[in-house]
């Protein structure tokens, strides 16, 4: 293998960096908790449920939330680990960088870029089920053609609401609205709320009936909604992109990804008996199926507050990660690996304005004209490599680094970091063809940019080209 220190290799690595003093370390394990929360709970539980369980695990969707929370615990200890011992702000890419070396954490961040993007149209897109369900409420209806992505079959073919929730965001981003995704206990407490306010009710309706014949798609079919019920836990990664600004970041980080994760856990599994508890799973591939259960049993009041706890809940997680996903443009630009487009700041705001307009467009674009559970998909193969990845480089970090200081660290190393690889590889391989052709095409084109543009660009390149 080439020397890491010799930086003509495809594995230079960019020294550790030191804290930013710039930024004031006042978060503790409860503030990254709710941040955790934020990020996690929106479109996964709020719709997705309702596409698993039509078309793949039926009542048995709660064998399928239990089996992507298992996999989720174990890569979110192997997260844990990097986060306690690289505290710097970034994601897997940052850690990869440091770690592996450069060609890595390009193919990882290439990764997050699909992941990210993927992520904020499919959350767009359970944005406006729920808003429509909202404005129907009061007699609203959009002309059908405009409803959802492309499916003339249904007459649909673009969804403007998702499109334009996508821009909106852009606009409050580019206007500096970092604080916001920060601030955002209100709104994860709103989507708690609604979330228990769901249990609290839903669990007097709940017939046993409805749970027989429990695995009607057997265990495939459970898997398979696994495979697609993981996005719903996507998010507790986020919680790390805040490490220079936690109290205690070796203790606390772990703390807060591990305790967002758990506590998500226990409302989905609640969540999805009591929904397929109460509607035949058959009926719940709609676009509002929390809300829809609701009126199933004819409480159209309380379905259209869920509704709107469920916007609320769900816009924090779109804030979130394309906050993340310019913030990602944003490193990988500036360590030269990515057009200087995307991290140049401008404006009062001091943000990244013309890249994540860049990138917002192609969002929007993709939310209006892509269907959920596709989006979906392509979210969850990136994410599940990503997790693969740092699951195997808990590993690798142990041998090649043993005396980096480590705030946490992961019981059982190797068996926990290669059961977390199988599991996220397990996944995956639920996963269908064309997003697998999808998710290959984009890393071949990933690694054309970097061979032909970021190499030679790259502040490590000795032989830098500076446009
Ligand atoms: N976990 C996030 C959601 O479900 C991405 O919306």
């Amino acid at each position: 293998m080439s020397n890491p220190k010799d930086n003509t290799s495809l594995f230079r690595r960019k020294p550790v960096a030191a804290r930013d003093s710039q930024l004031k370390p006042i978060l503790g394990a409860l503030d990254l908790t709710t941040l955790g929360i934020g990020a996690i709970i929106g479109t996964g539980i709020f719709v997705l449920t309702g596409v698993a369980a039509a078309n793949y695990a039926g009542p048995g969707l709660v064998l399928s939330f239990l089996l992507a929370g298992i996999v989720c615990a174990f890569a979110a200890l192997c997260y844990s680990e990097f986060a306690s011992s690289v505290p710097a702000s970034g994601s897997a890419y940052t850690y990869s960088y440091t770690t592996f070396g450069e060609i890595i954490a390009w193919i990882l961040g290439w990764d997050l870029i699909l992941e990210y993007g993927f992520a904020s149209a499919a959350v767009a897109s359970g944005w406006s089920g729920y808003f429509q369900s909202l404005l129907s409420g009061i007699g609203i209806h959009l002309p059908q053609a405009l409803t959802s992505a492309f499916n003339p079959a249904n007459g649909t073919y673009f969804d403007v609401t998702a499109s334009v929730i996508t821009l909106i965001i852009a606009f409050l981003l580019t206007r500096g609205v970092k604080e916001a995704t920060r601030a955002n206990g209100v709104m994860v407490a709103i989507k708690l709320v609604v979330v228990l306010i769901f249990i609290g009710i839903g669990v007097f309706y709940v017939q046993p009936d409805n749970w027989t014949p429990f695995l009607p798609f057997g265990w495939g079919g459970v898997a398979a909604g696994a495979a697609t019920v993981f996005f719903a836990y996507i998010g507790f990664d986020a919680v790390s992109t805040a490490a220079e600004e936690v109290k205690r970041p070796q203790r606390d980080l772990p703390i807060g990804i591990i305790t967002s994760l758990a506590v998500c856990t226990v409302l989905y599994i609640i969540v999805s008996l009591i929904l397929t508890g109460i509607v035949p799973y058959k009926m719940l591939d709609v676009s509002d199926p929390v809300a829809f259960a609701l009126e199933f049993v004819h409480l159209n009041g309380m379905a259209w507050i869920i509704s709107l706890g469920a916007i609320t809940g769900i816009t924090t997680v779109l804030l979130v990660m394309m906050y993340g996903q310019s913030r990602l443009l944003y490193a990988m630009s500036r360590d030269g690996l990515l057009s200087p487009v995307f991290s140049k700041v401008s404006g009062k705001s001091q943000t990244p304005a013309v890249g994540t307009w860049i990138a917002s467009i192609i969002i929007a674009f993709f939310a209006g004209f892509i269907p959920l559970g596709r989006l979906a998909e392509l979210t969850n193969i990136g994410t599940l490599f990503a997790f693969a990845v740092v699951s195997i480089g808990v590993i690798v970090l142990r041998r090649t680094q043993p005396d980096l200081k480590r705030g946490f660290r992961v019981p059982f190393v190797p068996l926990i970091p290669i059961l977390s690889a199988i599991g996220c590889v397990y996944l995956m391989l639920q996963l269908q063809g064309l997003t697998w052709i999808v998710f290959f095409g984009w890393l071949l084109v990933g690694l054309v940019i970097y061979f032909l543009y970021g190499k030679n660009r790259s502040l490590l390149s000795p032989n830098r080209r500076s446009k």
